[in-house]
C-alpha cells in the first residue's frame, strides 16, 4: 500500500520514505537580531526580523519536537514552545549554552552582532560633548562555539547572510564553523531575507547536498530545513541515539 508509514522518532530510514517529524527530539532555535546597547537610548542593531526562526521554532513544534527559543524578538510562539527573551549577543550566548547540551538539533537563525561597543555609558551621550568616537570590540561567535562542542547525535544547523558570491561564502562558513547543514541567503535580491515574509535560501550540507529552495513564505523555508534536518540525521544512524542517553535528556 501506498500510505506512508510511521516510524518511531530516531529510527534510521531511507531519506526518501522517512516521515518528516520530529516527535521525542529538543530543538534549539535562535531568532532575530541582537542589540548591543551603547547607552540608555541607542544600541547597534541589526534588520533580522525573527520571522524565519519563529517559523522555524513553530513548524518544529507542529511536527512534535520539544521546542525552545531564544529570541530578541516580542513575537507570540506556538503552544508548548518554551521562549527565553535576550536582548545582546551576551545574553544570547549565555541563553543557548544554558539548553544547548539538552539539544538534539539546534538552528542558529538569528543574526548576531558581531561587534558590539566597547563602553556602556551609563548615560545618554550629549550633542553638547561634541561627536563621539564609538569603540567597537569583537562578540564570541557562538555557531562556532557549538561546533566545538557538539556531541554525537547532535545536529547543528548554521545560517549564512551574504551579499554576494553565495554559495562559496556559505560552504565556507560551512565547514569553519563545524555545522552540519547550513542555509543561506542572499539577503541583498528583493523580498528575501531580512524582514520580509518570504525567503530564497540555498540548504547545503557536511556531506556534500545542496537543495534551492526558490522564494517561498518563511514557513515553507522552515519545512524544508526542517525536511534537511531529518534527512541529514536519517543518513547518520550510528548518531541517532535515543533520547535518554543524551546529556542533560533530564533537564
Ligand atoms: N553567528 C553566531 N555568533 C556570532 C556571529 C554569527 O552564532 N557572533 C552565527 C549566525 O547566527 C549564523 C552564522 O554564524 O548562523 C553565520 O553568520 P553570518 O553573520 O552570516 O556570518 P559571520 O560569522 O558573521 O561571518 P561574516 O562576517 O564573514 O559574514
Amino acid at each position: 500500500d501506498l500510505m506512508p508509514r510511521e516510524f518511531p522518532a530516531g529510527t534510521a530510514v531511507e531519506p526518501l520514505l522517512a516521515p518528516q517529524h520530529l516527535a521525542g527530539l529538543r530543538v534549539l532555535v535562535r531568532a532575530r537580531g541582537t542589540r548591543e546597547p551603547l547607552e540608555p537610548v541607542r544600541f547597534l542593531g541589526n534588520r533580522s526580523s525573527g520571522k524565519q526562526g519563529h517559523a522555524i521554532a513553530d513548524e518544529a513544534a507542529a511536527r512534535g519536537a520539544k521546542v525552545t527559543i531564544v529570541t530578541t524578538a516580542g513575537r507570540p510562539v506556538a503552544a508548548g514552545v518554551e521562549a527565553l527573551a535576550v536582548e545582546t549577543a551576551a545574553e544570547m550566548e549565555q541563553a543557548v549554552l544554558s539548553r544547548s547540551d539538552a539539544a538534539d538539533v539546534v538552528v542558529m537563525a538569528a543574526a548576531v552582532a558581531d561587534f558590539r561597543p566597547a563602553v556602556r555609558h551609563d548615560q545618554k551621550i550629549k550633542k553638547a560633548g561634541g561627536t563621539p568616537e564609538i569603540v567597537l570590540e569583537p562578540t564570541p561567535d557562538i555557531l562556532a562555539g557549538l561546533g566545538r562542542r557538539k556531541r554525537p547525535g547532535q545536529t547543528l544547523v548554521g545560517f549564512a547572510a551574504e551579499t554576494e558570491d553565495l554559495r562559496a561564502n556559505a560552504g565556507a562558513k560551512l565547514a569553519a564553523k563545524g555545522a552540519d547543514l547550513i542555509v543561506a541567503n542572499d539577503v541583498s535580491a528583493p523580498s528575501v531575507g531580512f524582514e520580509h515574509d518570504t525567503n530564497q535560501v540555498l540548504i547545503m550540507s557536511g556531506s556534500g547536498i545542496e537543495r534551492d529552495i526558490p522564494l517561498s513564505d518563511k514557513r515553507a523555508v522552515a519545512r524544508a530545513v526542517l525536511d534537511a534536518v531529518v534527512s541529514s540525521r536519517a543518513t547518520h544512524p550510528p548518531d541517532l541515539l535515543p533520547n535518554d542517553n543524551h546529556p542533560g535528556s533530564d533537564t
